[in-house]
């Protein structure tokens, strides 16, 4: 498959501990940037200089959010899933593993999917983010919502967010995937529950093509 910025299963050898190594030097490592999903850097929001005594860094960042501008200060090693979810009330983008493996808190920064866990929020300066809460228009929801509900393609639901944002992604960049480009493009995601043949139905019927998940 071309890279167009999809996930991939977690490749070996990440630890929490080369996460947390890359958050103190201002890299992200995960295990999506082997794949280029994360390869925005930070954007330069400079944090304030501590001053003596203090252990805690701060910064201001400004960032859009489904078409609405948002600025907030924050530590420095709060993660941009603490940011949406926390200071920003934007709950949908679910918080599961917070270790880049399940995508339950997948978002859609600059036109890639990212991990929301894995990118403190500094590093997502400036950037424009799509959440689960921006799908819906008018009130009405977006075709990949539609069809999850139509297909039945989730069970407790709390990956589902991480999935259609990762699905809308795909059909946004390849209108018309193959079954096998879209397990490859949902690859990031883990469900629990085992709904994966409702899911890839569901994005089969996006793509026009036939039911053929299982
Ligand atoms: S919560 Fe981010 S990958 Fe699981
Ligand atoms: S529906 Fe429960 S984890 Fe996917």
């Amino acid at each position: 498959m071309s890279d167009n910025g999809r996930k991939s299963p977690p490749a070996a050898g990440l630890s929490r501990r080369g996460f947390l190594k890359g958050m103190g030097t201002g890299l992200v490592g995960s295990t999506a940037l082997a794949d280029g999903l994360l390869g925005q850097q930070a954007s330069g929001a400079a944090p304030k200089a501590a001053s003596r005594g203090q252990d805690i860094e701060s910064a201001v960042v400004s960032l859009t959010v489904n078409g609405k501008k948002y600025t907030a200060e924050v530590e420095t090693r709060l993660t941009l899933l603490d940011l949406l979810r926390e200071k920003f009330q934007l709950t949908g983008t679910k918080s599961v593993c917070r270790m880049g493996e399940c995508g339950a808190c997948t978002v859609i920064m600059n036109g890639r999917t990212v991990y929301s866990c894995m990118l403190l929020a500094i590093e997502a300066d400036g950037a424009k983010i799509e959440t689960i809460e921006g799908l819906a228009k008018d009130g009405k929801l977006h075709p990949v919502q539609e069809k999850f509900i139509e297909h039945d393609a989730y069970q407790c639901g709390f990956c589902t967010p991480g999935f259609e944002m990762s699905l809308k992604d795909l059909l946004d960049k390849n209108p018309n995937p193959s079954l096998d480009e879209i397990k490859h493009g949902l690859a990031g995601n883990l469900c629990r529950c085992g709904a994966y043949p409702h899911i890839f139905n569901a994005a089969l019927d996006l793509a026009g093509g036939k039911k053929g998940g299982r």
